[in-house]
């Protein structure tokens, strides 16, 4: 396990292009796995979460070919194989619930297990619905948790109004509807991430969405006849989101980031942000069903703000850094409406309390939030702070490290990985020291 050493500096920010959208990447190799011909998709994530899911899909019949930046994805035609092997998720939430909705209609039984962050993670919340349609779904960990085996079985279209904001859960039951007998409604609470219905229109699924609730006729267990396309996939605006918050904050910073996906359904850090005072331009430069565009940032001492309601799925990745964003704010910074952080990579809320007290800064805990009080002068940890094996917890600690009087470390950092590989040489080409 590796850890790192992240130093104050006092000049930051530049231009960057991040990689590509993880929502979007795992989605893809998905929906591509079940097209038949060969799909050609350009800016896919190299990171470990895309590569779990992609890896599965090929334990399921696809086959991945990388010729330089160009994956191509060879489709199953629908037809996919038992996986002879339980399929290796890592760490990744997305590609284990999409993956039960699509498997869930098969003519397969198969295995998904994770690393030991993923197998703390609620699976109840997709096996409830996905039952509903009929679906058999085994949680053999000790609370409602992974390993989880899938026996495929007939479904049948439901209306599931959902009892939480989740991307994850409405995107696995609109995946089993794809195979199920009639009409799939899911009904969100909240507006969440749509990347699921963007990608659905951009392969020709008929789709009816009307506000809140998205509808879907099923195919039946043959499943839908989907072609191989040529797919794009943004740039990740949840990893430009350290870099462009970090900057906000820096008065006399700037940053462009070219390239990212500029969905409206995750960019609710721009709102929040310009609230507090920073200075934020956004220009679309391409939109293939999902906006990609240029963020240019000019940082400013900002001021606190609150956060909550229906802004929250949409910045729900960004919460951590938004934290450390209201540590170098003047005045309260508060998060309320936002329970499901502490069932993410790790409890955010309790992970992030305790990481900004070891600098200094007071925090004041809830069941659903925070309240960060921020312009304290930061002082430096004295031990190392630990990841809990969760990515955006690193990536926002190293944030808040260049803020600080005196070097910072951070244990167990490889978890950065299943997002972000390159996030260490892109803090050094931004300006940051980090060893
Ligand atoms: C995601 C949805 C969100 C988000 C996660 C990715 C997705 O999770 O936090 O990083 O790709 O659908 P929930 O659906 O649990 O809110």
């Amino acid at each position: 396990m590796s850890s790192k050493t992240v130093y104050p500096v006092s000049t930051f920010g530049g231009e960057v292009c991040v990689p590509g959208d993880k929502s979007v990447s795992q989605r893809i190799a998905m929906l591509a796995a079940l097209a038949k011909g060969t799909s050609e998709v350009r800016g896919f994530l190299r990171g470990e979460d895309a590569m779990s899911t992609l890896g599965a899909m090929c334990s399921l019949g696809a086959t991945a070919k990388y010729d330089g930046d160009l994956l191509r994805i060879i489709g199953t035609g629908g037809r996919f194989i038992e996986p002879v092997n339980p399929l290796d998720m890592g760490n990744s939430g997305t590609g284990t619930r999409l993956l039960a909705g699509l498997l869930a209609g098969q003519k397969l039984t198969a295995t998904l297990i994770g690393d030991a962050s993923l197998s703390r993670r609620p699976m109840g919340r997709i096996k409830t619905p996905l039952e509903l349609m009929g679906a058999k779904i085994d949680l053999t960990g000790e609370k409602g948790t992974l390993p989880m085996t899938v026996h495929g079985t007939p479904l049948y279209g439901i209306r599931y109004e959902l009892p939480m904001a989740s991307a994850q859960v409405k995107s696995a039951v609109l995946l089993a509807g794809l195979f199920a007998e009639g009409k799939t409604t899911v009904v969100e609470p909240r507006p969440t991430r749509d990347h699921t219905e963007k990608l659905f229109q951009a392969l020709e699924i008929p789709l009816h969405i009307d506000g809140l609730e998205i509808t879907l006729n099923g195919f039946g267990p043959g499943g839908p006849k989907i072609a191989a396309r040529k797919l794009t996939v943004p740039g990740d605006f949840s990893s430009a989101a350290f870099w462009i918050a970090a900057v906000a904050a820096r008065p006399g910073a700037e940053l462009i980031v070219r390239g990212v996906g500029i969905n409206p359904r995750r960019t609710a850090l721009l709102d929040v942000l310009t609230r507090m005072g920073a200075m934020i331009d956004v220009e679309v430069t391409e939109d293939l069903g999902d906006p990609i565009g240029t963020v240019v940032v000019h940082g400013a001492q900002l001021r606190g703000t609150e956060i909550g309601g229906d802004e929250i799925p949409n910045l729900i990745d960004e919460l951590p850094m938004l934290a450390v964003t209201g540590a170098l704010a003047k005045g309260d910074t508060v998060i309320r409406d936002a329970a499901e952080l502490r069932v993410k990579e790790s409890d955010r809320i309790a992970v992030m309390a305790a990481h900004l007290r070891a600098f200094g800064v007071e925090v004041e805990e809830s069941p659903d939030g925070m309240t960060v009080r921020g312009g304290a002068k930061l002082h430096t940890p004295a031990e190392a702070l630990a990841s809990h094996g969760d990515h955006r917890i690193t990536m926002s600690m190293a944030m808040l490290a260049t803020f600080a009087d005196a070097p910072v470390r951070l244990a167990d950092v490889d978890c950065v990985a299943t997002s972000y590989p390159d996030f260490w040489n892109h803090l050094k080409q931004l300006g940051g020291r980090v060893d």
